[in-house]
């Protein structure tokens, strides 16, 4: 645990937003192919701010603290200011995470555009921030040879111990 500093532990621990928004505007999920790691985010949107997010995160420690502060993030911002958070802007909120820990807040990144994205859709609205962005787009990028196994059941229960 010594490689993780104390505010990933901390929202990992205790992560905030956790669950699903009954009546979302927008939802997203993204997943890892190679480490079955996936992220999904649900947000409410009005008069083109984020007033609420929730996510679900079926994967590591890392993964749930970035969806912890990330949701944290977006919620009272723009579309367009939460467009504009990047993935190292999710990492230097959480002080870091190991290199080999830097896919897991890419998770975060995508879920939440995923999600902007859906919303968009439903709503026939377009934001800079969203172009050239591919819900369904290839994750090679993100391939990362996750060595970590478990299972749904084993992260919600991490999910739900945490609250
Ligand atoms: S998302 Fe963190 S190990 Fe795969």
């Amino acid at each position: 645990m010594a490689m993780y500093n104390e505010k990933v532990i901390d929202h990992f621990t205790n992560p905030h937003n956790v669950g699903e928004l009954e009546t979302p505007d927008g939802e997203g999920t993204y997943g890892s192919p190679v480490c079955g790691d996936m992220m999904k985010i649900s947000i409410n949107v009005k008069d083109d701010v984020i007033t609420d997010a929730r996510f679900k995160t079926f994967g590591c420690g890392s993964a749930i603290a970035s969806s912890s502060v990330a949701t944290d993030m977006i919620i009272g911002k723009t579309v367009e200011e939460a467009l504009a958070i990047t993935n190292d802007d999710v990492l230097n909120e959480l002080g870091g995470l190991p290199a080999i820990k830097i896919h897991c807040s890419v998770l975060a990144d995508y879920a939440i555009k995923s999600a902007i994205y859906d919303y968009a859709q439903k709503n026939g609205k377009t934001y800079k921030g969203l172009e050239g962005f591919d819900p369904n787009a290839d994750e090679e990028d993100t391939h990362h040879g996750c060595d970590m196994e478990h299972s749904v059941d084993e992260m919600v229960a991490e999910v739900k111990a945490g609250r």
